[in-house]
């Protein structure tokens, strides 16, 4: 598989996570508008493939000039809640002072490391669901898009999977739809297909019934903002996960890179959650699914406590461990 998010030829070519899974293809953003446009669309999405959106994006700026640093700005704010998109603004931005390929460098170095840090992210995860999980081969839940999709490439909690699936241990994955952008049915479900892991998509109303059952070894998902105690940001619907996943002893793992964490958050009482357009819950497919002047809650993310997580797993091991 492609990288999911790259530089070619002075421009940034994303896969389009909107086309999928009907279409494999790439778009080639060749400014900033574009780029916070394809953000906020989620034609790029997924904490870490953020991050390299934040990097390439300042890159994109200082070879166009002008005024990098509002560009760099207005793209660090394209979304509020995964750390990672202002953490990969900021880290490239810290180049800018070197001139334009100084701070290209710094963004591709950026992409190599993301993969190297979800494939040992994910590797250390394998050990603690080996350790917490007794049952083989496992049967694991997964919720929204945490894989090669959302990273640059490989992926964080499917990351896992990849890893235990070459050794034989993957039974199947229950595979969350994620409403209402269908991250999981749409994005999670083509990655294990084109991977030959076995899965089923469920609705999201059917995991803890799914547990209740005993169908479910472990529960493994992403995060958006890991605050310095160990409370999780992660898509919409995690946190009711996590309470059927404590209420039924099943294990919670989170896989992440370092760079979902922030130290300056103290819990997740702080983060800030992304609220999304109305149109996403009354409207499927451009046909309406609830009457006209409907009012609408619609968070992008809850914030998981701690307390229900197993294990917070990033490149440098267990967090906080
Ligand atoms: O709104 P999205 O699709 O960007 O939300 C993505 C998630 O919540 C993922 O679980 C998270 O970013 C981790 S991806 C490795």
């Amino acid at each position: 598989m492609r990288r999911t998010i790259d530089w070619a030829d002075g421009t940034i070519v994303i896969v389009d996570q909107v086309a999928l899974p009907g279409e494999y293809r790439t778009l080639t953003l060749h400014t900033v508008t574009e780029l916070v446009d394809a953000i906020q669309r989620l034609a790029v999405r997924g904490a870490p493939a953020l991050g390299a959106a934040g990097a390439l994006g300042v890159a994109l700026a200082a070879r166009q000039g002008g005024d990098v640093r509002a560009e760099a700005d207005r793209i660090a704010h394209a979304r509020p809640t995964a750390v990672n998109l202002a953490w990969g603004v900021s880290r490239a931005l810290d180049r800018l002072p070197d001139g334009a390929d100084a701070v290209l460098a710094e963004a591709l170095a950026m992409l190599d490391e993301d993969e190297q840090r979800n494939r040992t992210a994910s590797a250390h995860a394998v050990e603690v669901v080996l350790d917490a999980c007794p049952r083989r081969p496992l049967r694991l839940l997964s919720h929204c898009n945490a894989g090669h999709l959302a990273t640059v490439a490989w992926g964080t909690a499917l990351g896992v999977v990849w890893h235990l699936h070459a050794r034989g241990l993957v039974e199947s994955v229950l595979v969350d739809e994620t409403r209402p952008l269908l991250q999981g049915s749409r994005l999670t479900a083509w990655e294990l297909e084109q991977t030959g892991v076995p899965y089923r998509v469920q609705p999201d109303g059917a995991a803890a019934a799914a547990m209740a059952r005993g169908l479910v070894d472990c529960v493994l998902v992403g995060a958006d903002r890991i605050a310095a105690n160990g409370d999780v940001a992660n898509k919409i619907g995690t946190y009711g996960l996590a309470i059927a996943a404590a209420h039924h002893g099943v294990p919670f793992v989170v896989v992440a890179p370092t760079s979902t964490v922030d130290k300056a958050i103290a819990t997740g009482a702080d983060i800030d959650i992304e609220e999304r357009a109305a149109v996403e819950l009354t409207e499927f497919g451009g046909a309406r699914i609830a009457p006209e002047g409907s009012a609408v809650f619609n968070p992008a993310f809850d914030v998981t406590p701690t307390a229900l997580i197993t294990a917070v797993v990033t490149e440098d091991g267990v967090f906080g461990a």
